[in-house]
């Protein structure tokens, strides 16, 4: 039987600095009551000047690896999934691999926008599963308070900064049941970032800032998260009653209120914590799933969907047989690679 990639660490990171919507009152034609009733965000994270994507990731790595109890000199490949990279090259990955002492690893970045970390998890997944590797880190981590345009009132409400993180690891349980990944790159001009390009139309070498069209955005959400979900449970064999938590990506509270509905789920049921960090793109679903467990919301057996949109355009879901985080105990037989590990 292949081995399972279980998620054995979760880490995140949240800097210091609030932004409360009544700060932003201060720098937009806004009010904390319209930016809770669009989007439920109540405040959300800026990162210090002496912090970037890669400083952290690291940060979050850390917190994952220690739970895994993992050494990072027994990593075998690094995942940073970004919109936000330290610089366009080399990938913040290598960054990571290097600040944490992960010597052995190999180190790649993968950008999906808001899809990325579904996608870089998906990834490292099936290194495991086909059995070239047994412990890989997959990160999200955003500094988009650097490259949001903080006089649109369209869009710097709702993007911010965090780092989440996971380990897999080679198991004979627990991991992804089934995932789906879709893109419809004829949505491109409805969500992208103008800034360093090679593209001539949209490079800027002065700025760097999101453009959004908001309305055509939140349609595709809720349709795209559900029908993704529908078809990541239906892949694993299971029905929509059998999920016991979604893990919708961050990005406004009425989005993962609708798609929970259109499901046929109780809002009980989805992980909510958009309200204190804003959408983080990559980030948010492994800060929402850290913050999960904290809440004591996953338990061993679960089915869990992870379900996110965004920039792409771009869409995916996947459902995960939760097994308890933490090192791998008597009752978990280690499998051992068969192929390339080592
Ligand atoms: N503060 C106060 N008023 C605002 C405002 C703001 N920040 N932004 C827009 N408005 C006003 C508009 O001018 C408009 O006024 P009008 O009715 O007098 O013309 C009204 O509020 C409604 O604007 P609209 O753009 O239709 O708002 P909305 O309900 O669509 O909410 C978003 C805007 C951006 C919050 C919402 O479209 C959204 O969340 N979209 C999805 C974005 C997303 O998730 N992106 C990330 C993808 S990963």
């Amino acid at each position: 039987m292949n081995p399972r990639a279980r998620i054995s660490g979760l880490g995140k990171y949240l800097p210091e600095k609030i932004l409360t919507n009544a700060d932003l009152e201060k720098l937009v034609d806004t009010s904390d009551a319209w930016i809770q009733e669009r989007t439920g965000i109540r405040e959300r994270r800026i990162a210090a000047d002496n912090e970037s994507a890669s400083t952290m990731a690291i940060e979050a790595a850390r917190q994952a690896l220690e739970q895994a109890e993992i050494d990072p000199a027994d990593l075998d490949l690094v995942i940073v999934a970004t919109t936000s990279p330290d610089g366009l090259f080399p990938a913040t990955a290598s960054l990571v691999q290097n600040g944490l002492g992960a010597g052995r690893a190999g180190a790649f970045d993968v950008n999906a926008a808001c899809v990325g970390f579904l996608s870089g998890l998906a990834t490292g997944a099936q290194f495991i599963e086909t059995g070239a590797y047994k412990r890989v880190l997959v990160i999200g981590t955003e500094v988009l308070s650097r490259i949001v345009d903080w006089t649109d009132r369209g869009t710097c409400l709702l993007f911010a900064d965090a780092a989440g993180a996971v380990v897999l690891e080679a198991s004979d349980r627990g991991g992804p049941l089934s995932f789906v990944l879709h893109s419809d790159g004829s949505g491109a001009d409805k969500l992208f970032a103008h800034g360093p390009a090679t593209r001539k139309d949209i490079a800027d070498r002065d700025c760097h800032f999101i453009s959004m069209d908001g309305r055509h955005i939140f349609k595709f959400a809720v349709q795209a998260m559900e029908s993704a979900a529908r078809e990541a449970i239906a892949k694993a064999g299971l029905e929509i009653d059998d999920i016991d938590l979604l893990v919708p990506h961050q990005a406004n509270l009425r989005i993962i209120r609708a798609t929970a509905k259109a499901l046929g789920l109780p809002e009980e049921r989805a992980m909510i914590n958009v309200d204190r960090y804003g959408n983080t793109s990559a980030a948010s679903i492994p800060v929402a799933l850290r913050e999960a467990w904290e809440e004591g919301r996953l338990h061993e057996g679960d089915r869990v969907v992870l379900m996110t949109f965004g920039g792409g355009l771009a869409w995916g879901a996947m459902v995960l047989d939760w097994a308890p985080v933490g090192p791998l105990t008597a009752a978990v037989t280690p499998v051992h690679a068969t192929a390339g590990g080592n």
